[in-house]
């Protein structure tokens, strides 16, 4: 009988990654289903689900250190409350290497997001220590940026796709801040591009992508994570170079033993690193705030 097992490299060992470097923001307390955290000097109040225990800090701390808080009134709808001035946007930084640093500039959104995933940053060194001039990297679902900042501030030839214009024209404002140049941007439904891709043979040695449980494309193409991610994956992979690797990240609530299974159907024998993408607050919470998996081609 040929062994059909699944050669798991991490049945005990799931990792877990925080942000290292950051200056700029801080997550300064979690718990009673919010966050509390800064980012640069401005200090925000927004619901988090997944922040199930109680706060390390007292609500009169919250109240007093926050700006403003968002609000939720449905699922995805709410506003803020704004408690000290707020500018419409401000800036922070993050340091890449010791020579460059990426510049975000953030505003309060309709949907609680300010234009980061700071945890996100986990990533940015990693993708950075990948990258050169001669290689080239691919950001699916690319939002406002950090993946492809890191990846262009070594030289690398980066492709920036995302379904919003605006989302877009934002990440070229943090390139522009970022005293960067050269990202090629795509606002296109991130299968359609990979398949278009596949079809020209084109080869990443990096792909990035963070798909979101739901989304549209410009063409109204519907993305839904449960029907279309496997599709994903193996288009994706046939434009991965020999050696090169995949980031895929994912907020939806997929395990991380869910991604890896899903990788090492189409790579079987690939290395795969999988485990949770957190921040650790000032109280010693451990907020786990996505699944993640590194997967290098075989
Ligand atoms: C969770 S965010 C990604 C965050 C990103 N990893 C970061 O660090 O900034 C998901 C992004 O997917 C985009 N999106 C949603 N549906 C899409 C689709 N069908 N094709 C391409 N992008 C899509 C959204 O506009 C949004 O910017």
């Amino acid at each position: 009988m040929p062994d059909t097992t699944i050669p798991m490299s991490s049945k005990n060992d799931l990792t877990r990654w925080f942000p290292d470097g950051w200056r700029d923001h801080e997550l300064l307390d979690s718990g009673d289903g919010s966050r509390l955290e800064r980012f640069g000097d401005l200090v925000l109040i927004r619901p988090e689900p997944k922040a199930i225990w109680a706060r390390g800090l007292a609500e009169a701390d919250w109240s007093r250190m926050a700006a403003a808080q968002f609000v939720p009134t449905g699922r995805t709808k709410g506003h803020w409350d704004i408690r000290q001035s707020v500018p419409d946007s401000w800036e922070i930084c993050f340091p890449i290497s010791p020579k460059q640093n990426l510049h975000f500039s953030l505003e309060l959104t309709r949907f609680k997001h300010v234009g980061i995933f700071p945890e996100q940053a986990a990533n940015w060194r990693w993708i950075a220590d990948r990258m050169s001039p001669e290689k080239r990297m691919l950001n699916l679902f690319a939002y406002t940026g950090g993946a492809s900042l890191a990846a262009r501030s070594t030289g690398a030839d980066v492709t920036h796709v995302d379904a919003i214009k605006q989302v877009v024209t934002w990440t070229r404002m943090n390139m522009e801040l970022s005293g960067l140049d050269g990202i090629r941007w795509c606002v296109e439904d991130a299968l359609r591009f990979v398949e278009r891709e596949v079809r020209r043979d084109k080869a990443y040695d990096l792909i990035v992508m963070d798909p979101p449980s739901w989304g549209l494309g410009p063409k109204g193409e519907k993305w839904k994570l449960e029907e279309k991610l496997g599709l994903l994956i193996q288009s994706a992979a046939k434009i991965v170079a020999p050696g090169g690797a995949v980031v895929m990240n994912t907020y939806s609530g997929l395990s991380p033993s869910s991604l890896e299974n899903l990788w090492r159907t189409v790579w079987p024998g690939c290395r795969i690193e999988a485990g949770e993408l957190c921040l650790s607050s000032g109280t010693g919470q451990v907020l786990p705030t996505g699944s993640l998996v590194r997967v290098v081609r075989p």
